[in-house]
């Protein structure tokens, strides 16, 4: 999801990339670990820890994605129920269901310096932009004071140069779902297989974020890399990602996916495997919720991201974190909203109604949550051997180099090779350009 190359703005300020996997920030062990090191920003507005205690009275907007799964909706009438009487008020706003979309939406308020998303959900691979604009308050008093609460890896997401520029929300990663009676898939190879002897597989591959994770767990899992270890060049134009792509490509022309999944968002991808017609569906942890109801009610299985044959496995570490507007009238309490939907309560609540992926370690041995999210264990292991996306202020444009170029090999009109050369030679120019 996201993207709208042109408008990321980079920042004349001095910046340096983290690559994929280095880390930096002390706070995690997680392999996902990814941030903190990169760029240096200085200059932003930090908020003090107890700014969320007596804030001025008032409404604060919280924006975020389409609520697919009616959490963001939960977590603000939860909060008004709670504060309200005290005169605190949130108001929900939502964005598209794309990534990119959202990305466009949030940027052109902020470069407008309008304020009018005091808390912005904001997908994990923003931070290094988004705190590199200026665009967000500092909240590390507020984390450090918090952080042993929060599983490393969505922790790290938030931390770039130094500091914590949110606080963690939910954390996500991707699952292969399937129905009763059908294999569990072990390898990348044998889901292709099997789906086309079950009606095929259904995934992301769109144009925009959602299909740069989808490709990534591939090619990272054949031991494929995007940056280079000192995260000054591209490495996507190796033989591990070319046979990544090479396997998805020749799903598709082999009928173990439909063509129709060049034109997949989440919600399409969704919508096609509720038709009962795919045997298997990649997609995020909040999909279980979606899923499971109605006739495949206790018949839907989630499985985690098998191994690539003859290489090994990975997931892409997704989630998101509550940014506070550099412009909000009243950051103090957009902390406290912040807070709210980090807390036990708000995080029980997303994993057992909405099976969104808890930022908080506890909710995943509850046992109301394992009897709602029979997988619970698998997604809390998941999370902490997620890999992330490349750490970079211009990581919007290696994405979209990404994805434009795997969705033309998905669709034909180019081959893997020379889709991921051109990707190759794009992102190369996008980290010239600071
Ligand atoms: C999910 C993930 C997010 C990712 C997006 C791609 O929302 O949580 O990190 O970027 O999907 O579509």
């Amino acid at each position: 999801m996201r993207r709208g190359l042109g408008i990321a703005i980079v920042s004349t300020i001095a910046l340096t990339v983290t690559a994929c996997g280095s880390s930096s920030s002390g706070s995690s062990s997680s392999s996902s670990s990814s941030s903190g090191g990169g760029g240096s920003v200085s200059g932003a507005k930090t908020l003090a820890a107890s700014a969320m205690n007596s804030p001025p009275k008032g409404t604060i907007t919280y924006c975020t994605g389409k609520d697919t799964t009616g959490d963001a909706a939960y977590t603000v009438a939860q909060f008004n129920a709670k504060y309200g009487a005290q005169g605190y008020h949130a108001n929900l706003v939502q964005f598209p269901a794309s990534a990119d979309q959202q990305r466009t939406q949030f940027i052109q308020r902020q470069q407008a310096k309008s304020g009018s998303c005091d808390v912005f959900s904001s997908d994990v691979i923003w931070t290094a932009e988004f705190s590199s604009q200026k665009w967000l308050y500092d909240l590390t008093p507020y984390v450090t004071a918090n952080a042993s609460k929060f599983i490393a890896a969505p922790l790290d997401t938030i931390h770039y140069s130094g500091k914590y520029w949110g606080v963690p929300q939910t954390s996500d990663a991707a699952f292969i779902y399937y129905k009763t009676g059908e294999a569990v898939p072990s390898t990348w190879q044998q889901v292709y297989a099997d789906a086309k002897k079950t009606g095929g597989i259904v995934y992301q591959g769109a144009p925009y974020e959602g299909l740069t994770c989808d490709f990534l767990e591939l090619a990272f899992a054949a031991g494929g890399q995007v940056l280079s270890a000192d995260g000054k060049k591209s490495v996507l134009n190796s033989p591990q990602n070319v046979k990544a792509l090479e396997l998805m490509v020749s799903g598709i022309k082999q009928g173990s996916a439909p063509q129709a999944v060049t034109t997949y968002m989440e919600p399409e991808s969704d919508q096609a495997f509720d038709t009962g017609k795919y045997g298997y569906l990649r997609n995020w942890t909040y999909a279980y919720a979606v899923h499971n109801t109605g006739a495949l009610k206790g018949k839907l299985h989630a499985a985690a991201l098998p191994t690539f044959a003859g290489a090994g496995k990975a997931s892409i570490l997704g989630g998101h974190n509550s940014v506070i507007s550099a412009y909000s009238a009243d950051p103090g309490l957009a902390l406290k909203f912040a807070d709210f939907f980090a807390s036990p309560a708000m995080q029980k609540a997303a994993i057992l109604k909405f099976s969104l992926a808890a930022i908080i370690p506890s909710v995943y041995h509850d046992p109301d949550v394992l009897k709602a999210v029979p997988y619970a264990p698998q997604l809390l292991q998941a999370l902490s051997q997620a890999k992330a996306r490349p750490v970079s202020p211009v990581y919007p444009q290696i994405s979209q180099a990404i994805y434009t170029n795997v969705n033309d090999a998905l669709a034909g009109r180019v081959s893997p090779q020379a889709a991921l050369q051109k990707a190759d030679s794009q992102i190369n120019s996008a980290l010239a350009t600071f």
